[in-house]
């Protein structure tokens, strides 16, 4: 049995396979609406979400199947102290195949050690968010045409973004990839990331503090929020949270074939007049997150449609 709890859980050719089904299901979604008949997804949401958790509902009933769970821990017997351990033992015996998010780091990874269906990390803490991933990995790939050869500016809190983590991880297996990190100094990627992900695998990348210093460079701009829910104190927060906005007159330095993405939800850093810009692709990339998250269940519970 297999879960995805950090983004290296699935080899490159899983993963490319993974991505080729999700191009199937896109092409023919006819095919798949029955795949997961009498098959049920539990959503085990800690943290709050809207794309994610009904992304993966939607996943699960586009291919025929059924949902439960809870999108707040308040809601659960967490709220009485119940242990995570304890809550995934229950669930494997109400569903098959179960996506939690967490604000504990390694929460999703403790159940994935006691739970008999496979987990999907939904996001944990400011960690990882390997689901996100497969969304950008696909939108890029369907966009761009490859994962290989490319420059990626990530944007915004790329401390506390678990989504640039996840991403970061997995890009640098392709070919000919370089990043430039886009942060003021207080939100630069944390050291694991700088050290045992880049530098180890000789990425080049760069870390600058003013994006219209290197917008004109990029073929992806990957922008992010600040994540408040995650920052000590409010005041530091009010610091951070308008460092960038991407507008309409930056979006004029950037390169014609440069695409922008936010695994969303965005707050200040993209100026609304951008989403009218035929290269902002942040909407689109939400729909890729549903045909992906279909794959996924698929893949996880080794159905195959012929
Ligand atoms: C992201 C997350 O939860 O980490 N959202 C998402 O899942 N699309 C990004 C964020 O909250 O900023």
């Amino acid at each position: 049995m297999k879960h995805l709890i950090s983004p290296l859980d699935l080899s490159v050719d899983e993963l490319d396979k993974v991505l080729d089904l999700a191009n199937d299901i896109e092409k023919n979604p006819d095919k798949y609406r029955e795949a997961c008949k009498y098959k049920k997804l539990a959503t085990l949401f800690y943290e709050p979400s809207t794309r994610t958790r009904l992304s993966f509902e939607t996943a699960m009933l586009n291919l025929g199947g059924n949902v439960i769970g809870f999108s707040e821990a308040s809601s659960s017997s967490a709220a009485k102290g119940e242990s995570v351990s304890d809550t995934i033992r229950v669930i494997s015996c109400y569903a098959d195949i179960c996506a939690m998010r967490h604000p504990k780091e390694g929460a999703p990874y403790v159940a994935s050690t006691k739970s008999s269906i496979p987990i999907i990390n939904a996001g944990d803490g400011g960690h990882q968010h390997p689901t996100q991933t497969l969304t950008d990995l696909l939108t890029i790939r369907s966009l761009k045409g490859h994962l290989g050869n490319l420059t990626i500016g990530l944007c915004g809190d790329l401390k506390f973004g678990r989504t640039v983590h996840s991403l970061i991880e997995s890009l640098v297996r392709y070919e000919n990839v370089s990043f430039v990190l886009i942060s003021p100094k207080e939100l630069r990627v944390p050291d694991y990331i700088r050290e045992n992900v880049l530098k180890a695998n000789n990425i080049p990348f760069k870390e600058v503090e003013k994006l219209e210093d290197v917008i004109s460079d990029l073929e992806i701009l990957y922008m992010t929020r600040v994540q408040r829910e995650r920052f000590f104190s409010e005041e530091e927060y009010i610091k951070m949270k308008d460092y960038y906005i991407l507008n309409a007159d930056k979006m004029k330095l950037a390169r014609q074939d440069m695409i922008v993405m936010h695994p969303l939800p965005r707050v200040n850093e993209i100026s609304v007049e951008v989403d009218d810009d035929p290269r902002a692709v942040y909407f689109k990339q939400a729909q890729y997150g549903v045909y992906v998250r279909m794959a996924l269940i698929l893949t996880l519970l080794n159905i195959n449609v012929k």
